[in-house]
Order: C-alpha cells, then structure tokens, then sequence
C-alpha cells in the first residue's frame, strides 16, 4: 500500500518479491535501502529537510549505499558479470550526484527537499527494476543464492 505523504507528493515504496534479485544478501541490501528511503519520507513529512534526524538518516543511506555498491561489485568481479562496468559507472554516477542535490537543498530547502526525495526514491526503484534486475538470471546461473 502506497502512503500519500502531507505536503509532499513522495510516495514510499513497499518491499515486494518484484523487488527480488534472487539473492538473499543483495535482496536485503535492498531492503535495508527501501526502508532508509521510506523513513526519509515519513520524516520529511513533519521535520525540515535539514533537520539533524534527516541528515542522520542520509548519512546512514550514503554510508550503507556504500557498503552495498561494493556488495555488488565483488560478486560482479568473481564471476565476471559482463556489464559490470557500465553497472559501476551508474553507482559511481548515484554517488556523484547525490552529493549535488543534497548541496542544492542546502540553499534552498523547502523547494529542494521535494526533488530531493523523488530524486532518491526514483533513482533506487529504477536501479533495483531495472539495471540490479538485468544480473539476476547471470547470477542465478551462477549457482548464487
Ligand atoms: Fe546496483
């Protein structure tokens, strides 16, 4: 069930097995993410974007995006995943770009905050669908769990 926040149009997103790479560690990761990005959104709803708890909360997802792209890397180089460095070009992109529009809601954060959270959300719904899912027979061949 989608929840339609007051005062921004963000939607958060549930986990579903459409959401499953087919990997048990992968698939948590994800989830661990999803439910970073829906905290992010309850919490916007009531507190300013630039409050301590919404900076803390993006720490944690910059941090744990980290660890994650990583996750995903290693195993895309053991088994020499044949889109692995196109793969990687897009985290390094998320990373870069994250850091922009953070630092644009810092000028102007109520307009910002918005764009910031589509942004987010967009960015790990399509990447999950749509690029994670293009490795999930590869790996499944693999024999990988
Ligand atoms: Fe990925």
């Amino acid at each position: 069930m989608d929840i339609q926040i007051y005062g921004l149009g963000t939607h958060s997103t549930q986990w579903s097995d459409r959401f499953s790479v087919g990997n048990k560690e992968l698939d948590f990761q994800h989830l661990k993410m999803i439910n970073l990005l829906n905290r992010l959104i309850l919490i916007s709803a009531t507190h300013s974007i630039h409050s301590e708890v919404i900076k803390s909360i993006l720490d944690e997802m910059t941090t744990y995006a980290h660890v994650h792209f990583k996750t995903e890397e290693r195993l895309m180089e053991t088994y020499n995943y044949p889109g692995i460095k196109e793969h990687k070009k897009q985290h390094l992109d998320f990373q870069v770009k994250t850091i922009e529009v953070y630092e644009a809601t810092e000028h102007n954060a109520e307009e910002n905050a918005e764009d910031l959270l589509k942004y987010l959300t967009n960015w790990w719904t399509h990447h999950i669908l749509e690029e994670d899912m293009a490795y999930k027979e590869f790996f499944i061949d693999k024999g990988l769990r």
